[in-house]
């Protein structure tokens, strides 16, 4: 495998072809975002949008909100189903904390009361729950909000610009 290259989302159709992975993919079928909901999202400029290639193949997404209260959400990560389960989706976790961490001491994400694979991979890499939002999305099924702290947000030094 060539090496990963991670960057702005720069398209209409590398958002068109991000959209497609996840309305194919869980959690997004069940919670019924169909193709023009996810592109929603990833044509949304109030959000950072980032797409992962290896070997000149869109392999995943990212999909980052650095405005609002719980200031420093990973709204969206995906990785294309044939390339799972090999790092990848922790990589691009990782690449999202280091991007809000420059900036913000938590990373917050939702995760799916029935997406178990993924809450079992937040917590390893560090999230705890901090919330439970029953029939948040769609009735019957529970959003966990995680939170990954490196500590308050009044003693945070965030990096230097450029740094
Ligand atoms: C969750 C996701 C981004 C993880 O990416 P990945 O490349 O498979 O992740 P890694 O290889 O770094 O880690 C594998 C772990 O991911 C979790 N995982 C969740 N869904 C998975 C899937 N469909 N296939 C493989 N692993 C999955 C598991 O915890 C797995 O480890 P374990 O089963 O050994 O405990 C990816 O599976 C995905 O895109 N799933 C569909 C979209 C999704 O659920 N996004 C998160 C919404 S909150």
């Amino acid at each position: 495998m060539g090496a990963l290259s991670i960057r702005l989302l720069e398209t209409s159709a590398e958002a068109h072809a991000c959209a497609t992975l996840l309305a194919a993919s869980e959690p997004w079928r069940t919670l019924r975002r169909d193709h023009q909901a996810c592109l929603r999202s990833l044509e949304d400029p109030s959000r950072e949008r980032y797409v992962a290639y290896q070997d000149g193949h869109l392999v995943g997404c990212l999909v980052l909100n650095l405005l609002g209260p719980f200031v420093g959400y990973l709204q969206i990560v995906a990785v294309a189903p044939e390339c799972r389960g090999s790092g990848l989706g922790s990589t691009l976790v990782a690449f999202a904390e280091a991007r809000i961490f420059r900036e913000h001491p938590n990373v917050f994400l939702c995760v799916s009361s029935f997406n178990h694979g993924a809450r079992r991979l937040y917590e390893r890499l560090g999230y705890t729950v901090v919330g439970e939002l029953p029939d948040f999305i769609h009735a019957g099924y529970s959003e966990f909000l995680l939170r990954k702290t490196l500590g308050p947000c009044d003693t945070y030094q965030p990096a230097a610009p450029g740094a």
